[in-house]
């Protein structure tokens, strides 16, 4: 049983390699902005809180968030891929309390190296293709960019000092990178 974190730049594909590693491995992917999407779409008393953070692609209150994954790892009956969560350092505290309260680890942290300029593309690209509305407007993606930056990017120093963190680079075909972490995680 594999507990693993895929980390990375809004755009970076976390999103599209732990879908995949999920049906392979048979794990459970568990991606806090889909989660949200849910609840946006579905006018829950949690996705009006969220949908006013998300179109300005500012992060969603912690405790929201945290509670949002808790329920989840805690029935978990197999292993699972966060993806998108911990986005800040007590996001990243939250979880390891989480962890050791149910006798759970994380395994590797996958981080997914893909340079600003690679990312506004993808995003701008997915825009055309789907109907993410914080992909839409150019300043929102660019906000989502510098609140990874600021906000998102010291939660890897994090587990790099547990010795956990593998980085990836993100850029190139979908499937070698795909190979990349399966190398890493064996
Ligand atoms: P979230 O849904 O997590 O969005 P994000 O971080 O902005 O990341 P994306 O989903 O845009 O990127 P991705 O890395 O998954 O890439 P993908 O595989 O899709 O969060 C949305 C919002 O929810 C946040 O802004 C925040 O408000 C809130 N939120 C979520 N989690 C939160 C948390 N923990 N705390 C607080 N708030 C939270 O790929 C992107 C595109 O590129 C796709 O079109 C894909 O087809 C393409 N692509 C993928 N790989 C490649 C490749 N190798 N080459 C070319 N194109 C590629
Ligand atoms: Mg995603």
């Amino acid at each position: 049983m594999a507990n693993l974190i895929f980390f990375g730049a809004p755009g970076a594909g976390k999103g599209t390699q732990a879908k995949m590693l999920a049906q392979e491995l048979d794990l459970i992917h568990i991606s806090t902005g889909d989660l949200l999407r849910i609840e946006v779409q579905n006018q829950t008393e949690l996705g009006l809180i969220a949908k006013s953070y998300m179109e300005k692609g500012e992060l969603v209150p912690d405790d929201v968030i945290i509670s949002m994954v808790e329920n989840i790892v805690k029935n978990a009956t197999k292993g699972f891929i966060l993806d998108g969560f911990p986005r800040t350092i007590p996001q990243a505290k939250a979880l390891d309390e989480m962890l050791k309260k149910y006798n759970l680890k994380i395994d590797k942290v996958i981080f997914l190296d893909v340079p600003k300029d690679e990312l506004v593309q993808r995003l701008l690209k997915r825009a055309q293709l789907e109907g993410r509305t914080d992909d839409q407007d150019p300043n929102v993606i660019e906000n989502r960019i510098n609140v990874y930056n600021e906000k998102t990017f010291p939660v890897l120093e994090f587990y790099q000092s547990l010795n956990k963190l593998v980085k990836i680079n993100g850029v190139g075909e979908i499937n070698e990178i795909y190979q990349a972490i399966k190398n890493a995680i064996n």
